[in-house]
């Protein structure tokens, strides 16, 4: 039977606040296209074209605006709602109806892969195990689920979030399922978080003696759970661009790697590249260095930024000081021009903001 794809957005996204407390995370951008397009966009070129989307009740309706009916990539999207983010597994069931008896990848939302994952699709339509999990080595394995492998290469323990990780290879939220996951799904009890979490699912195929196949992750992967994460996804993609300027120049020097959208306009100003400019985007007597992107719309005028991400209509003016290392929401606005008095901040900034100077 034909593979169906999965797509978690659902969740809570407590991690990414305030990015996150009117956004879904899986649409925050990374060099310029929204995390979640990069799941989809995988599992297209992995030749998979029936394709669930788990929402939250509360950004559902942004996903879907986001998403639309899936024609733009040539697919089919059908929507799933999950009341309550009760955890990967809990999402896994909530989909039960849409998946059926077919075997399925399951795609975080906020992971991004640089590999893609027509390689491990084609391996699985030819050699048709009960799972194929990612791994790969991590600095804390604590925030992750981990693996313990055996001399052969075999998966023989997972746990998620373990205190004291027994490995430091991380499983990546990118998995391969036969249908003989669900049964195990439903006699799951929820972990020591109250969550159901597909890890444990996994160790219930690996106790049950079938085949569970583990490969080390092709390139770079990246998970972007935490504000430090996203820079971090964004330069890694933006490391992938190619230059392409469509937008407008006007004594711009533009260096190297950049995409200059259409509808975009620089002037007097330097982009040195990798970096990303969103269409309408306005660039004058400023300086956007490597490692950023600019939203749709954004301006950034008598200002100097770097590796950062600005995102839809951001706006920055006259800013005396580089910002370096930032990531300013939808709309968000950094004015210095009335700064007469230099050693005063007037700030106007949502709940749980973050200001480092
Ligand atoms: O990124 C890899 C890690 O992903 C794995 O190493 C872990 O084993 C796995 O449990 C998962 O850990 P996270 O803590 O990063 O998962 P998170 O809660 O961030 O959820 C991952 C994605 O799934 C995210 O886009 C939100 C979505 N989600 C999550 C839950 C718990 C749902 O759609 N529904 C849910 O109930």
């Amino acid at each position: 039977m034909e593979l169906k794809g999965l797509v978690l957005s659902g969740g809570k996204g407590t991690r990414l606040r305030p990015l996150t407390h009117t956004r879904a995370k899986q649409l925050i951008p990374i060099a310029g296209k929204p995390n979640l397009f990069y799941a989809l966009e995988d599992l297209v070129a992995a030749g998979i074209t029936d394709i669930g989307v788990i929402l939250s009740p509360e950004t559902g309706d942004e996903v879907r605006a986001a998403l639309g009916d899936g024609s733009s990539w040539g697919v089919r999207l059908t929507y799933i709602v999950q009341e309550a983010p009760l955890g990967i597994a809990h999402a896994v069931k909530t989909a039960q109806p849409f998946l059926g008896d077919s075997p399925f990848v399951l795609y975080l939302g906020d992971n991004l892969l640089s590999g893609g994952i027509k390689h491990l699709v084609a391996e699985y339509r030819q050699t048709r195990p009960e799972a194929i999990v990612l791994l790969t080595p991590v600095e804390d394995p604590r925030a992750f689920g981990v693996a313990v492998l055996n001399q052969a290469g075999q998966v023989v323990r997972l746990l998620e979030k373990p205190q004291d990780p027994p490995s430091n290879l991380a499983l990546v939220g990118v998995y391969l399922f036969s249908p003989a996951i669900h049964a195990i799904i439903n006699r799951l009890k929820p972990s020591g978080r109250g969550e159901y979490e597909i890890t444990e699912a996994i160790q219930g195929l690996v106790d049950g003696g079938q085949r569970v196949v583990a490969h080390q992750v092709r390139g770079w992967w990246k998970d972007t759970g935490k504000p430090e994460d996203l820079l971090d996804a964004n330069r890694l993609a933006l490391s992938q661009v190619v230059r392409r300027v469509e937008g407008e120049l006007l004594e711009a020097e533009v260096i190297g790697e950049v995409v200059v959208e259409p509808g975009a306009k620089i002037v007097r100003s330097t982009v040195r590249g990798p970096a990303y400019i969103g269409p309408g985007a306005l660039i004058e007597d400023g300086y956007v260095g490597p490692y950023t992107a600019i939203g749709k719309n954004a301006k950034l005028m008598a200002s100097e930024v770097e590796y950062s991400i600005l995102m839809d209509d951001a706006q920055v003016y006259a800013l005396p000081y580089r910002l370096d290392s930032s990531i300013l929401g939808q709309g968000v606005v950094v004015d210095g021009k009335g700064n007469t008095r230099r050693h005063t901040l007037q700030l106007v900034l949502g709940d749980r903001s973050r200001v480092r100077l």
